[in-house]
């Protein structure tokens, strides 16, 4: 069975009801294992990887990043479908406010960012990490529901547990970014690594550190997408229902006009210069 289309769900979207016949699977990589459920949707089947595990067990930086994209990639995924709970650096995007980031800022520091190791050296180009064909279909199907959602925005992504000081929160405000949460970065990478199709709609949960007058607490985070997790979910399965299995973006071909150097061919052309 060829599962073309995902669901990456995160924080306070664990569970997908709106899948017929669903059965939840563990699938072994080289990265290690990875659990998605797979079901149908009008026709489609889809692929619904809740990434921080069911019941949220895994906290952002314990997600095996590698695991779960390369689990998609060889259930045959082309396009994948990602929500993301942010918390929000301006304050005229408020809790519950939904947002399609088109860029982000890396802050992380103890990540693995790529497949390509051991001898194959690829740099994949990040002009849009976002698929900017997803990201228009989806703002299509946002603006057909009547659904609010902010257009652009780049998100800062951190390693986390721990939520934001209020300085790193000005840099980042002094930045230009929008939202900053915890799991983009490689998630966005690895997936044009492997030449799907990737597009991430944010829910911001609250203001960042700072900005709101009292401290930070996951409870609000929660709550927050709890409240609101029913949009999310009527955008994404609204935009299966009319998305176009072909792909006409470059995302198909992100890696493949790179030539990977093994290290024997690496070293002969260095042995060239
Ligand atoms: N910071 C980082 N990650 C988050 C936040 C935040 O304020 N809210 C939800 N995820």
């Amino acid at each position: 069975m060829s599962v073309k289309f995902a669901i990456i769900g995160g924080t306070g979207v664990y569970r997908q009801d709106m899948l017929e016949n669903a059965e939840t699977t563990v699938l072994d990589t080289p990265y290690g294992q990875a659990q998605a459920t797979l079901g149908t949707y009008r026709g489609n089947t889809v692929a619904f990887m809740p990434r921080h595990g069911t019941g949220h067990s895994i906290p952002p930086h314990r997600i095996n990043y590698r695991a779960n994209l390369w689990a998609l990639k060889s259930l045959g995924v082309e396009q994948i479908f990602a929500t993301a709970a942010v918390g929000s650096l301006q304050l005229d995007v408020a809790p519950g406010s939904l947002v399609l980031v088109d860029d982000f800022l890396d802050w992380t520091k103890q990540r693995t960012q790529t497949f390509f190791e051991d001898g194959q050296v690829v740099h994949v180009d990040m002009t849009d990490p976002y698929c900017n064909r997803l990201r228009s279909h989806l703002r299509n199907t946002a603006h057909e529901l009547g659904l609010s959602l902010h257009d652009g925005g780049t998100y800062v992504c951190t390693d986390g547990p721990r939520f934001e000081t209020r300085a790193e929160i000005r840099m980042y405000q002094s930045l230009g970014a929008a939202v900053v949460g915890m799991t983009t970065a490689p998630e966005v990478v690895l997936a044009k690594e492997l030449e799907m199709c990737y597009a991430t709609v944010a829910m911001v949960t609250n203001y960042c550190t700072g900005i709101s007058r009292q401290a930070l607490t996951v409870d609000e985070v929660v709550q927050t997408m709890n409240e609101n997790a029913h949009q999310l979910q009527r955008l994404f399965f609204t935009a299966l229902e009319t998305i176009d299995a072909k792909r006409d973006c470059s995302c198909g071909h992100a890696v493949a006009g790179q030539m990977p150097l093994t290290g024997a061919n690496a070293s002969e052309q260095e042995g060239r210069h």
